[in-house]
C-alpha cells in the first residue's frame, strides 16, 4: 500500500473497544495512515489519548469541539480517506447509517464519505440477529457497504453466540483488499446501459418493458467505486443517478444505439445492462392518434440489436457484456447467445421467479464467460450482484490485457 494512504477508524462504544488498538496498529503495519473517530460513548470506555498517541493524530470525537479555524472536518477527510472502517459498530451504528440519522461525528461522517465503507460489528447475540439490525445490515449491504461479519464465541455477557468482534487481522486484511478495489479500475472508462426503451407510437402512446434500471445503476455504482469514469446510458427509470457517473439520458432503442457508438470506442467496459424493446413501430405519428384510427392491428418492425452491433465493432481489447434474461433453459440460452454476439461474458437471469430479476431489489444469475466457465450466485442485493459481475469483469480485462 503507498505511503499516504488514509484510513479513517470510527470507533463505537461495545466491550470489545480495546481491539479497535489492534486493528489500528494492523492497518499502520502495512504502510497506512489512521485517523480516529470515536463515539461520545466510546470515549467513556476508553481514553481517546489511547487513539491519538497510536495514531500520532487526535482522535475526533465531537466535531463542535474539534472544528475550529472554519474547516469542516468531516468534509474534509471525508475526501482525504482510502476507507472509513468502523471496528467494532454497535446496533446503534448500524441503525443510524441504515437510516441516515446523522446525530453526531461518526454519523455524519457515514454520510460524507465516497470511499468504501467496512463494517464490523460487535454486540450480544440477541441484538445482532434481531430482524431490525439484520434488516439495517441488508440495507447497507444493498448500498454497497461491506461487513466483517462477528464470530461466535463467548460474549461479555456471560453468554455464548454470535456477536463477537471479527478477528482484528480479518478486519485489516478485508480492509486492505477493499482500499486495493477502491482502485482497481482507476484510469479505465467504463461505459454501462440500463432501464428500458420506449418506442413511440404518437407523442403519449409508446410500447416499452418492465426494467426498472435498477442492476445497471448498481454496475455504474460499482465501477465508479473502484475508481473508473462510468458514463450511464439510461432509458427513462425512477432512480437517482450514482453521485459522480455521466449520465446520458435516451429514450428509444435508436437514441440508446447512437450515444453507445459514440461511445464505445473509448471505453474499456462495456455492461449492455439495458432491456431494449426489440421491436418498434413502423413510424411514429406527429400528433395523437384517434380511437377510431385504430383498425385493432398494429404493426411491428424489429429494431437493430446494439450489442450484436458493438460484437462485431467493438476494440479487441475492451470487455463487453450482455444480459440474457431466459425464462428456461438458462445457461444453455445464455451460453448461445454470448456466441452469437461476440460477448465476453453474460450474465443469465431466471425471469420465470418472482421477486429477481425485472423491477426487483434482488437478482440471482449466472455469469459465464467464454470458456463455458459459470459462476452461479446466490439471491443477493443488485449491488453485490453487480459487485461478482465486474470481478469477473476485471478478471477478463487482466487476462486480455496481460
Ligand atoms: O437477445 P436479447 O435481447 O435477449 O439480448 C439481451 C442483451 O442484448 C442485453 O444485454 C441487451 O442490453 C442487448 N440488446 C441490445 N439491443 C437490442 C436488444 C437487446 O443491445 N435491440
Amino acid at each position: 500500500m503507498t505511503m499516504g494512504t488514509t484510513v479513517a477508524l470510527g470507533v463505537s462504544s461495545s466491550i470489545s473497544v480495546y481491539k479497535a488498538c489492534e486493528v489500528l496498529r494492523g492497518f499502520q503495519k502495512n504502510g497506512l495512515e489512521v485517523r480516529v473517530l470515536m463515539t461520545l460513548n466510546a470515549s467513556r470506555m476508553i481514553a481517546p489519548l489511547l487513539f491519538s498517541a497510536l495514531a500520532r493524530s487526535k482522535a475526533i470525537v465531537d466535531p463542535i469541539q474539534e472544528e475550529s479555524g472554519g474547516s469542516i472536518a468531516h468534509i474534509e477527510l471525508a475526501r482525504e480517506i482510502s476507507l472509513f472502517c468502523v471496528a467494532p459498530a454497535t446496533a446503534n451504528v448500524i441503525a443510524k447509517f441504515a437510516k441516515g440519522v446523522a446525530d453526531d461525528f461518526l454519523s455524519t461522517f457515514y454520510l460524507a464519505v465516497d470511499s468504501p465503507v467496512l463494517i464490523a460489528p460487535a454486540m450480544n447475540e440477541a441484538m445482532f440477529l434481531h430482524p431490525r439490525t439484520q434488516a439495517n445490515i441488508r440495507a447497507l449491504k444493498a448500498a454497497g457497504v461491506e461487513f466483517v461479519e462477528p464470530e461466535k464465541g463467548y460474549l461479555a455477557c456471560r453468554e455464548e453466540g454470535w456477536g463477537r468482534l471479527a478477528a482484528p487481522e480479518r478486519i485489516v486484511e478485508e480492509g486492505l483488499r477493499l482500499v486495493r478495489r477502491s482502485r482497481s479500475l482507476a484510469g479505465k472508462r467504463v461505459l454501462v446501459t440500463a432501464g428500458p426503451t420506449r418506442e413511440y407510437l404518437d407523442p403519449v402512446r409508446f410500447l416499452s418493458n418492465r426494467s426498472s434500471g435498477k442492476m445497471g445503476y448498481a454496475l455504474a455504482a460499482e465501477a465508479l467505486s473502484r475508481g473508473a469514469e462510468v458514463t450511464l446510458v439510461s432509458g427513462p427509470t425512477a432512480l437517482l443517478p450514482p453521485f459522480r457517473a455521466k449520465l446520458v439520458p435516451v429514450e428509444t432503442g435508436g437514441e440508446m444505439g447512437a450515444e453507445v457508438a459514440a461511445r464505445a470506442p473509448e471505453a474499456d467496459v462495456i455492461i449492455m445492462a439495458a432491456a431494449v424493446s426489440d421491436f418498434r413501430f413502423p413510424e411514429t405519428a406527429g400528433r395523437k392518434l384517434k380511437k377510431n384510427e385504430f383498425d385493432g392491428r398494429i404493426a411491428l418492425v424489429p429494431t437493430p440489436d446494439i450489442l450484436e452491433g458493438l460484437g462485431r465493432s467493438r476494440r479487441k481489447e475492451a470487455v463487453l457484456v450482455g444480459f440474457a434474461a431466459e425464462t428456461d433453459r438458462l445457461e444453455e440460452n445464455a451460453l448461445r447467445k454470448l456466441r452469437e454476439k461476440n460477448l465476453d461474458i453474460v450474465v443469465a437471469n431466471d425471469v420465470k421467479t418472482e421477486g429477481i430479476g425485472f423491477d426487483a431489489d434482488e437478482n440471482q444469475v449466472v455469469i459465464i464467460d467464454r470458456n463455458g466457465r459459470a459462476v452461479r450466485t446466490e439471491r443477493l442485493s443488485k449491488r453485490e450482484i453487480g459487485r461478482l459481475i465486474l470481478d469477473e469483469v476485471e478478471g477478463v480485462f487482466g487476462r486480455k490485457n496481460r
